[in-house]
């Protein structure tokens, strides 16, 4: 392939220039980190299977008109996106008690919660994300009011559609983050969207029944393979790679 330009590097993906202008490539890496990379490690196959359940979920809030960054799949490894002005915050939405929320106030992990919490960490590695409040986020500009009236709308979206799509094949959705960007349409008229990537990466998947954690805490907290977890979200939900060797409807495969 052509030698492109690197626009920006993460953890986990690299963003590539774009065919045309608004657009970029996202290449999703096998690279796993956790507690801000001081837990680093290659999970053979992650980013395959990353791309392929982030262009699942994407696309699905596509269909319904939740708006995200998402335009189409490009290979194994890669998509094409829209470009957007990324608003620096982890958005955080909860539907029970885990990890840090669990943590700060003591609650059992697994508690439901009485409402969907959403919350807002300053997208900051030096810092370690700290959590932030709106009144923070305003008056340093990172967004205005208005933004985030529209951020916590598309989030609880976001959780809606995701929290019926994984009900339906037996996983809970305990809760997840999402980063968000703007885009502006041809009359200049801002629109808040869901940007970078949903996966097992950014979300707390427990199985209904038996409560095993099909998601990266597995590899947070060393609790076996995490390509075994990622690939039954991906078996469940009839999203896997081509090359997988478990059989597949072929309506599926695409
Ligand atoms: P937390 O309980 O550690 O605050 O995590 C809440 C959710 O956010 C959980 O689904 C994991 C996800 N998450 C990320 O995607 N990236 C991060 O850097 C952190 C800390 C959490
Ligand atoms: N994404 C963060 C990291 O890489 C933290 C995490 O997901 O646990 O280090």
């Amino acid at each position: 392939m052509a030698r492109r330009k690197k626009v920006y590097e993460g953890k986990a993906k690299i963003l590539y220039e774009g065919p045309e202008p608004g657009t970029l490539i996202q290449y999703f890496k096998d690279d796993a980190t956790a507690f801000n990379a001081q837990k680093v490690e290659v999970i053979e196959g992650k980013g395959v299977l990353n791309n392929r359940l982030s262009e699942f979920f994407m696309q699905g809030l596509n269909d319904i008109g939740v708006p995200t960054h998402f335009i189409r799949r490009i290979n194994m490894r890669e998509q094409l996106i829209r470009q957007v002005e990324m608003i620096p915050l982890e958005v955080v939405v909860r539907n029970s008690a885990a990890g840090s929320l669990s943590k700060r106030l003591g609650l059992e992990e697994g508690t439901p919660l009485p409402r969907p919490i959403v919350e807002f960490y300053f997208k900051d590695d030096k810092l370690g994300d700290p959590m932030v409040a709106e009144e923070h986020i305003i008056a340093f500009g990172w967004a205005t009011q208005q933004d985030l009236d529209d951020v916590v709308a598309l989030a609880l979206r976001v959780n809606d559609f995701l929290s019926g799509v994984m009900m339906g094949v037996g996983i809970r959705l305990v809760d997840f983050k999402i980063e968000v960007g703007r885009i502006w349409d041809e009359n200049d008229y801002q629109r808040i969207v869901v940007a970078d990537e949903i996966s097992p990466d950014s979300c707390r998947l427990w199985d209904v029944k038996t409560g095993q954690k099909l998601d990266k805490d597995v590899f947070r907290h060393d609790l076996g393979s995490l390509s075994d977890a990622y690939s039954e979200v991906a078996r469940r939900l009839g999203v896997l790679p081509a090359a997988t060797p478990v059989p597949v409807k072929p309506s599926l495969i695409n």
